[in-house]
């Protein structure tokens, strides 16, 4: 069976101290969550080692937001997957839809950054999904598709045992217009058909997928009760530990 994973992206949000705080109560809740719902937080590059700390002895998972596509060197500002590891990580979020926006985060980059985030032993949370014009021209299905394939065609169905897929509307993210469950699940089920095309039937169905876009815990227990929705990757409400932790009790 499948992994189920809620995942907080802090983005840039939280001093250190503050995201200390929030993941040392994170991880002293996390203890009544049932075994097979992992939890994970990313915060900013920043706090990782100390977060790294503070959930010593915890179940609870450290993710990054994001990595250098290249290995190390002259990158002035760039933080190399070797470097995430050292600090504590287990996972990288890569492609999040304000990377690809404001920071020019191509399909060609996110394959290098996968490379490399696999190569040094980290699991990727790949994120994709459609803007609102695409939603409203009824290309939804062909934007998540198109993402997809571009950056996941280049791995093997080995490579696939670490990558975990998120799908986020850009029209639900932090707008509190989440996708409805039907919305979502019809694009995660075209998700893993867009995989078993590729690696067949048993990776596509061991894949974990997570939907992301104003999740919360009043709305998670209708979207994780969809067939192919294996969880979440919370922005905003991961950054309040109760709300957090209500979510990912709602399986
Ligand atoms: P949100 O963000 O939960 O605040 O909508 C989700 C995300 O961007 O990962």
């Amino acid at each position: 069976m499948r992994k189920q994973i809620v995942a907080g992206n802090w983005k840039m949000n939280t001093t250190v101290p503050e995201g200390v705080a929030l993941a040392k109560e994170v991880a002293a809740k996390a203890k009544n969550l049932p075994a097979n719902v992992e939890l994970v937080v990313a915060p900013p590059f920043t706090h990782l080692c100390s977060v790294a700390e503070a959930l010593k002895g915890s179940c609870v998972g450290l993710s990054a937001q994001n990595c250098a596509d290249k290995e190390k060197g002259a990158y002035t500002g760039e933080v190399a997957v070797d470097m995430l590891v050292s600090a504590g990580c287990n996972y990288t979020i890569l492609g999040h839809s304000e990377r690809r926006q404001y920071y020019g985060e191509t399909d060609e980059k996110l394959v290098e950054k996968t490379k490399l985030a696999l190569s040094a032993g980290l699991k990727v949370i790949l994120c994709v999904g459609e803007n609102l014009d695409e939603r409203e021209a009824g290309k939804h299905f062909e934007i998540v598709e198109g993402q997809t394939k571009a950056v996941l065609f280049n791995f093997t169905a080995e490579d696939m045992k670490n990558i975990v897929i998120a799908y986020e509307p850009v029209w639900a993210i932090g707008t509190g217009k989440t996708a409805t469950a039907e919305q979502a699940e019809e694009i995660h089920a075209c998700i893993r058909k867009v995989l078993a095309s590729k690696f067949g039937a048993q990776v596509a169905d061991d894949t974990t997928i997570l939907y992301g876009g104003s999740c919360k815990p009043s709305n998670a227990k209708e979207l994780f009760a969809q067939p192919d929705i294996d969880g979440g990757l919370i922005g905003g409400a991961s950054l309040k530990a109760d709300d957090f932790i209500a979510i990912a009790l709602a399986f």
